[in-house]
């Protein structure tokens, strides 16, 4: 089965081709991914209108490249995918309406896939990871923990009450006058920093459920930043580490009480799989090993670039999909809300 997917939820542009063979084993034939980041630089944060527009200049030669990449041809593809929510309406609206013109035209049937599920999913198409497994997804737009029990079959056990966490490292990156996107950069600078100077706030640890706050250690960084100033590099890297640090141990108690909730309700789990741009901090990989390990099971990491947005993960949710016939119709809407 060879399927063709769009993402373009939020600002990065990205089509791939990826291919299902019968025993569900995948493999990635394209993946083309196109980020925006210096388009939105600038604004220190992505603006919904020109990512839009972004969407629009180069999604079809993506597409083009995928294609020619993956040395398959339109009439080949056995479906086309692309991300219909969530995320920005306007890049959605792109997408979908792109994916439905290549449906109509190739007569090849359309998934609109939740960007949230092909997160979920995308350790199967380099593992043979069969289900269930305990997913933590971490990025700007999203923090969850999901037990992932089968293909549509998942059961949200942890969300975040205010932001989400790389949301809060780019937030405190903008507050300390760092550059965006903010994680790398106070992954950095964090380096030279020392994690326990400041006392910051670690909000919800030791609760028996697995949900996370950010806002009230984003604001901590905030009025200490504010009782630093003027702040010299030294107070900037201190300060890094130690939210750093706060995070890290949020992250380790969450995922310790969301492993013994999905153990309660659904047995060991093959895995924590970790998905999403914050997974890539070192600081946090280090930390989800050892998680994994104290819950009794192995931790499933993709790669860097699988982790982050990409159009393999919206075709392999197509084709995990399309295997068991889960297709939509050419009027399938665009859901800037659609939770999992
Ligand atoms: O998954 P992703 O590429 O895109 C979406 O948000 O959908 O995640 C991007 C987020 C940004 O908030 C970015 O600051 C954060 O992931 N991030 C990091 C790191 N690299 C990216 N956060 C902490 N440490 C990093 N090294
Ligand atoms: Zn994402």
């Amino acid at each position: 089965m060879i399927v063709l997917g769009l993402e373009t939820t939020c600002d990065e542009t990205a089509a791939a081709v990826v291919e299902r063979d019968d025993d569900g084993r995948g493999r990635i034939l394209s993946n083309v991914v196109f980020s925006q980041i210096d388009e939105h630089a600038a604004f220190g944060g992505v603006v919904p209108e020109i990512a839009a527009r972004a969407h629009v200049e180069i999604l079809d030669g993506l597409i083009a490249q995928a294609m020619r990449e993956s040395g398959r041809h339109f009439a080949e593809l056995d479906g086309v995918a692309a991300a219909a929510g969530p995320g920005l309406i306007g890049g959605l609206i792109v997408g979908l309406t792109t994916a439905k013109a290549i449906a109509l035209v190739h007569e090849t049937p359309l998934i609109a896939v939740n960007h949230l599920e092909a997160h979920a999913l995308t350790a199967r198409l380099t593992n043979d990871l069969p289900f269930p497994y305990c997913l933590f997804l971490a990025s700007g737009g999203h923090t969850q923990i999901v037990a992932v029990l089968g293909v549509g079959d998942y059961v949200r056990l942890g969300t975040t009450r205010d932001d989400a966490i790389g949301e809060a490292f780019d937030k405190t990156a903008k507050t300390l006058g760092l550059d965006y996107p903010g994680g790398p950069a106070v992954e950095r600078v964090a380096r030279q920093g020392d994690p326990e100077r400041f006392a910051l706030p670690r909000p919800m640890v030791g609760r028996p459920d697995a949900d996370f706050s950010l806002s009230g250690l984003k604001t901590a960084v905030r009025l200490e930043a504010e009782r630093q100033a003027p702040l010299s590099d030294q107070d900037v890297a201190d300060l890094c580490a130690s939210f750093q640090a706060a995070v890290a141990d949020m992250v380790r108690d969450r995922l310790r009480a969301g492993l013994k909730l999905f153990r309660e309700r659904f047995g060991q789990p093959m895995a924590l799989v970790a998905a999403g741009g914050v997974a890539s901090n070192q600081v946090i990989r280090a930390l989800l090993n050892t998680s994994a390990l104290d819950g009794g099971t192995v931790l499933v990491l993709p790669r860097p670039e699988l982790c982050t947005d990409n159009g393999a993960m919206i075709a392999w949710a197509g084709a995990e999909r399309l295997a068991y016939g889960l297709t939509d119709t050419l009027d399938a809407a665009p859901r800037p809300r659609w939770p999992l």
